[in-house]
């Protein structure tokens, strides 16, 4: 038996400025997203904006429903709306945003375990790293170079194989 440990890089930026010129665009315009968002019952507005490999950008945002289930996250939004209107093209790049209507929206929120186990079949699928840009309204930023590293040990379609 030895015992094995999992390291995940990413970089913090105190704040938007510090963002290149590109990724600073697609989180502003998260940020500006998160007004479209349909989220009566949590109050908690999400958007995620993708800056696509043929230079379209492809914007989603939470949309709730009374049955809480059927509730869907920004992130598979947009994954669906890219997947149906440019199927095949890559995805570079992702900023996820949220305006907290009832509280502070300073720290990043990273996505949550469907939209990551969403993420990184998209990535295996089109065989290229979406880069996640996180942030709130103000504050610190991460950027994670690839949305699977926040999905270790991920369950995959390969497990699925036949003999
Ligand atoms: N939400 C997202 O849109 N993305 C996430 O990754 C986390 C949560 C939404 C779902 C729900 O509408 C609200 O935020 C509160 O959970």
């Amino acid at each position: 038996m030895k015992s094995a440990q999992l390291e995940i890089s990413y970089s913090v930026y105190q704040d938007s400025d510090e963002l290149s010129e590109s990724d600073k665009n697609l989180l502003l315009r998260a940020r500006e997203v998160t007004k479209l968002a349909y989220a009566p019952y949590s109050k908690f507005n999400v958007a995620a904006v993708a800056l696509l490999a043929n230079g379209q950008i492809v914007e989603g945002t939470n949309q709730e429903n009374a049955s809480t289930p059927a509730g869907l996250c920004a992130e598979r939004v947009l994954l669906s709306t890219a997947s149906m209107l440019f199927p095949n093209i890559q995805i570079n790049a992702m900023a996820i945003s949220y305006d907290n209507l009832q509280g502070k929206s300073i720290a990043p929120a990273t996505p949550c375990g469907i939209c990551r186990q969403t993420l990184q079949e998209y990535e295996d699928r089109l065989k290229h790293p979406i880069r996640l840009i996180l942030g709130g309204l103000e504050g610190q930023v991460f950027i994670f170079e690839k949305a699977g590293l926040l999905l270790p040990f991920a369950f995959t379609g390969t497990a699925m194989k036949k003999n």
